[in-house]
C-alpha cells in the first residue's frame, strides 16, 4: 500500500508540514489545489505550489480540485509531478489533458466525487494509470470517510481484473486506521491521508499505523 501525504491541514504552518512530510517515510507527498469554483474554498495558485515544492525530495502528486485544468497543468509541468490528478466532473477536454500527461510523461488520473458513477469513465479506463475515488465530499480536509464509497473501489477493482486495465486505485478523505483498512479489503493501492497525519507532532508514527494495518 503507497501513503501519500496531504498538506491541506495540518497543526503546523505549510512550509513545515511540507519538510515534515518530505523527511518522513509517506511515499509521496498530495498537493491539493482549490480554486473556490469547483470548490468553495480557493487555496494555492499554481505558483504557490511550484514555489513551496521545488527542492523536495518525494514524488509529488497533484489533486486539481479545479475548473480549467488544463491551465494549471501547463503551469505545473515544471515541478515535474509524478503524477496529476484532475476531476471528471470539472470542464476539462480530457482528451487533450491526457495527451498532454502522456507527452510529458506524468502520470494520468482521474478524481470522482461520491456522487459520480464509475461508468462515466469508461472511455477512459484503458489510458488511465490512477483512479482516484473521492470518499468525502472534495474541498476540505477533516471530513468523514464514506463507507459507501466501498463498493466503488471493489467495481473499478474486478474491472480492472477482467478486463486487464492498468490503473491504479487512490481514495482521499476521512482515512483513519480504520478506514483504510476498509479501503485496503476493497482493493485500494494509495492511501491519501491529511488530518490523520498532520494533526500528530509524529508523521511517522501515524504513517507506521496505516502500514501496519494495510499489510
Ligand atoms: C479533500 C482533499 C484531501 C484532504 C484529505 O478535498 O482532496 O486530500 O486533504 O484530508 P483528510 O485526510 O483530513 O480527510
Ligand atoms: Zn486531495
Amino acid at each position: 500500500m503507497k501513503i501519500s501525504v496531504s498538506y491541506l491541514s495540518s497543526i503546523f504552518d505549510k512550509k513545515s508540514t511540507i519538510n515534515l512530510i518530505d523527511n518522513s517515510s509517506a511515499d509521496l507527498i498530495h498537493s491539493d489545489v482549490m480554486d473556490g469554483k469547483f470548490v468553495p474554498k480557493r487555496n494555492f495558485s499554481a505558483e504557490d505550489v511550484i514555489d513551496d515544492l521545488s527542492g523536495i525530495t518525494k514524488p509529488i502528486e497533484i489533486h486539481l480540485m479545479t475548473f480549467e485544468p488544463e491551465k494549471y497543468i501547463e503551469r505545473l509541468l515544471y515541478l515535474k509531478p509524478k503524477r496529476i490528478i484532475f476531476h471528471l466532473e470539472s470542464n476539462a477536454n480530457i482528451d487533450s489533458i491526457l495527451k498532454m500527461l502522456e507527452e510529458n510523461n506524468i502520470e494520468k488520473g482521474i478524481a470522482i466525487k461520491p456522487s459520480t458513477d464509475i461508468t462515466y469513465l469508461e472511455d477512459y479506463f484503458e489510458r488511465l494509470d490512477f483512479i482516484l475515488v473521492m470518499t468525502v465530499e472534495p474541498g476540505a480536509g477533516g471530513q468523514r470517510f464514506m463507507f459507501d464509497m466501498e463498493e466503488k473501489i471493489e467495481d473499478l477493482n474486478d474491472l480492472r481484473y477482467n478486463n486487464n486495465y492498468k490503473y491504479k486505485i487512490g481514495v482521499d478523505g476521512g482515512i483513519n486506521e480504520y478506514s483504510a483498512l476498509k479501503c485496503k479489503k476493497a482493493g485500494v493501492d494509495e492511501l491519501i491521508a491529511g488530518s490523520y497525519i498532520c494533526h500528530d507532532e509524529n508523521f511517522d508514527e501515524k504513517i507506521n499505523n496505516l502500514r501496519k494495518i494495510c499489510k
